[in-house]
């Protein structure tokens, strides 16, 4: 596992698939090195030994977030490893991971502690999650998890294909799962937060699980998320 640099302050690292709903999905995690030289990690891939020496060279680990309450299944390892960083996750995980120690929960009412490099934004209104989006202004990236899914159908078997198929999130046009938009009750607080997301005007876009957008992101996510009825 290699640390991609993709912009400044900002890095990628790809780990292994992970099998879910019939399909093959990548796993991949963030890392931003904040103003103060502290290093802020996004929903964190299963642990190495090698990754970890790689992420210290960048600067001290100081947060795990966990963006929603699916993307939780490798905290305890990089929480045992780095027991000074401080776990922030979504409302309602502490609830389902009771053996994890949450520093405290990411709330978009209040500034979050790393409010000076990264803004956030809380995607609602569908009976599967909330996410928490993310934006790194120096790098003008948009830090998205589950919302968009964009898998190549090689990895796939034949199985796999028609369920990804199904869910709408076959590469090129991978876009948000259908389960979760046949959850989505509330359509006009899922724009409001696209709408926030698109006023960052990113450049690029991360999601975990295919392939992310290096270029031309505030189109890409107006196009993935068609599905809601956003202001042109
Ligand atoms: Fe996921």
């Amino acid at each position: 596992m290699k640390l991609e640099s993709i912009g400044t302050d900002i890095w990628i690292a790809d780990g292994p698939d992970i099998k879910f709903m019939g399909q093959v999905i990548g796993t991949r995690m963030t890392l931003v090195r904040l103003a103060d030289g502290n290093v802020w990690i996004h929903s964190p891939i299963q642990f190495h030994a090698d990754l970890a020496k790689q992420i210290e060279q960048i600067g001290p680990i100081r947060y795990l977030v966990a963006p929603n309450t699916y993307h939780h299944l490798f905290l305890r390892d990089w929480q045992e490893h780095f027991p000074g960083a401080e776990l922030i996750g979504p409302v309602g995980l502490p609830t389902k991971r009771p053996d994890l120690t949450f520093s405290s929960l990411l709330d978009p009412s209040t500034a979050q502690p790393w409010a000076t490099d990264i803004d956030s934004v809380v995607f609602t209104g569908s009976r599967a999650f909330d996410e928490h989006v993310f934006f790194h202004r120096a790098s003008r990236t948009a830090i998205l998890t589950d919302l968009i899914v964009n898998v190549r159908l090689e990895k796939q078997s034949r199985l796999g294909r028609l369920i990804a198929q199904i869910e709408g999130v076959a590469f090129p046009n991978g876009r948000t799962p259908l389960l979760f938009r046949l959850g989505m009750r509330d359509k006009a607080a899922g724009a409001r937060a696209v709408a926030a997301i698109l006023a960052w005007e990113p450049s690029q876009a991360i999601i975990s699980h295919g392939e992310w957008f290096r270029q031309n992101a505030s189109a890409e996510l107006r196009k993935r998320f068609d599905w809601l009825p956003l202001k042109p």
